[in-house]
């Protein structure tokens, strides 16, 4: 339900509380759009965050993390708590945004309606990720333990050696060097069949995922989808036109053989290796299981390799693309959690009478990632910085797997259950069903920790629910990791604490 208020010095805010957007981002969002847009101009006098917090009804902790945000990039100065101005200089690209943001407030939205899939995307939430990583957001790596001397130093080189080539388009499938330095990988790593001609390189993992629905999707078509899925891959998958029909996930993965008419759909996507979001691995059998019925089915197979270079139990299980004897599984690999999300590149490897229609989409999509980037990380991939990486890496995120799991059963051990994950840079953890998920993560964004509800990536609203949540530890030393799982700890006594007091109420109340 949304908050409303007009406080005499500045605009209406409004507050969703039913968003995973915490509050205090929104409050945040909204104060700076009042700033670039003049509502509230250079040298206003801010109320106290006590006044605006009883003014909007929010905790003054909400206030304070709004302010404080605003005060870091500059839109505010002062003394937060007591004397808080907007900025009488604001910096020059924020006075750029002013007159974007003028103008794009002047657009009525019923005058000028989207398409029905132009819909779908706007529905989407976007999972806010920028920045400085906050714990627990999941899904970013150790951006602190990235080699950037050896990164900046390839830079360098190639600037010095081929400027004019880095400078025109590239090759829509990818960077020649780049493509082959990943099908050398891919073999030996993670047990993938594949030349470089069948390699597409794009802009990661969510453009593959795009890339292949636009291809592989008519409007209406059934498309297998894991239940929990990973959202912005079901976004996609929804704006392609695909009907989603949501198959259990147990411990064993995907179980394709309780889906009574799997038969008529046209493409499964998976995430076999490290399950999005529950952790899990796929066993043999079910893989089996699952390539026979695409075979049987004439379907495809989109598997989501996304983050399995990090597995701390046993040897990686190879993917499922290696199994594949009929040329079924489009496989989907990423640089996003091996080495940092911003540098975009991630690849597609199709089967063989696929890698004309993924060219030709890729080039109708944008045409080609940068030249330097590719030539950069083909560099690192051959001169042996890339296995290196991961090797180092894997003993930081297994330190940092254990510090978390152990500073949670320290603090709300009787609150939720906690397993190792045998992968990725991630854990989800199980809450009794009593404790709302949602309510927890909101209290959890009120103290300043990201905690993902593990319900947000239900696809069959009608499942019981399922509360847990969705850690990210790959980009926390062991002191924010254990600072944040104190204040997580606090988050869920305090929902679990509400829940109880009002199921007594209910139990008088009979
Ligand atoms: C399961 C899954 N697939 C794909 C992606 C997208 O990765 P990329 O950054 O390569 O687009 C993510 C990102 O978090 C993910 O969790």
């Amino acid at each position: 339900m949304a908050k409303t208020s007009m406080a005499s010095s500045f605009a209406a805010v409004l507050l969703d509380e039913s968003s995973s957007v915490p509050l205090y981002r929104q409050l945040y969002d909204r104060l700076r759009e009042a700033i670039l847009i003049g509502q509230l101009p250079p040298g206003t006098h801010l109320p106290s965050t006590r006044e605006m917090a009883t003014e909007l009804k929010v905790s003054r902790h909400t206030v304070f993390n709004a302010f404080e945000l605003l005060q870091a990039e500059g839109y505010v100065e002062g003394q937060i708590g007591s004397g808080t101005f907007v900025a009488r200089t604001l910096p020059e690209e924020l006075l750029q945004a002013r007159a974007g943001s003028q103008n794009i407030s002047l657009v009525n939205p019923e005058a000028r309606p989207v398409s029905q899939r132009g819909k779908i995307i706007t529905r989407t939430q976007i999972i806010e990720r920028t920045g400085l990583p906050i714990p627990f957001m999941q899904g970013v790596p150790a951006l602190d333990e990235f080699p950037i001397a050896t990164w900046s130093r390839l830079v360098a080189k190639h600037w010095r050696q081929s400027p004019q080539e880095l400078l025109n388009y590239g090759r829509a499938d990818g960077y020649a060097p780049l493509r082959e330095a990943i099908a050398a990988y891919l073999g030996p790593s993670r047990g993938v069949q594949c030349n470089s001609d069948q390699i597409i390189v794009v802009s990661g993992a969510q453009q593959a995922i795009d890339l292949a629905a636009r291809i592989l999707i008519d409007d209406g078509d059934p498309l297998l989808v894991e239940e929990f899925c990973y959202g912005a891959a079901r976004a996609a998958l929804l704006s392609a036109g695909a009907r989603l029909v949501p198959v259990p996930v147990d411990e064993a993965g995907l179980n394709i053989s309780v889906v009574a008419d799997s038969t008529s759909a046209r493409l499964a996507y998976v995430t076999p290796s490290h399950q999005y979001p529950l952790g899990v691995t796929m066993g043999t059998s079910r893989r089996q299981a699952l390539l026979d019925w695409a075979n049987r089915a004439r379907a495809w197979i989109l598997e989501d390799d996304y983050d399995s270079e990090y597995r701390y139990t046993e040897r990686p299980l190879p993917a499922l693309q290696g199994m594949d004897r009929n040329g079924r599984v489009i496989y989907i690999g990423t640089f996003s959690k091996v080495l940092f999300p911003a540098l975009r590149l991630g690849f597609v490897v199709a089967p063989p009478d696929l890698v004309d229609a993924f060219v030709t989409a890729r080039a109708t999509l944008g045409w080609c990632s940068p030249t330097l980037d590719q030539a950069v990380l083909a560099d690192f991939i051959t001169q042996g910085h890339f296995t290196r990486h991961i090797r180092r890496m894997r003993t930081i995120y297994a330190e940092r797997q254990a510090a978390l799991i152990d500073a949670l059963e320290r603090e709300a051990g009787d609150l939720l259950e906690i397993k190792a994950s045998d992968a990725g840079i991630h854990v989800t953890c199980s809450l009794s069903n009593r404790i709302d998920d949602r309510a927890v993560s909101r209290e959890a964004a009120e103290l300043g920790v990201v905690a993902q509800p593990l319900s947000a990536f239900r696809v069959d609203e009608s499942v019981a629910v399922r509360s847990g949540l969705i850690l990210g530890y790959g980009a926390y030393n062991i002191r924010q990791i254990k600072e944040a799982a104190r204040k997580l700890g606090t988050a869920l006594k305090n929902v679990s604490r509400v829940a109880r007091t009002s199921a007594n109420r209910r139990r008088a109340s009979q």
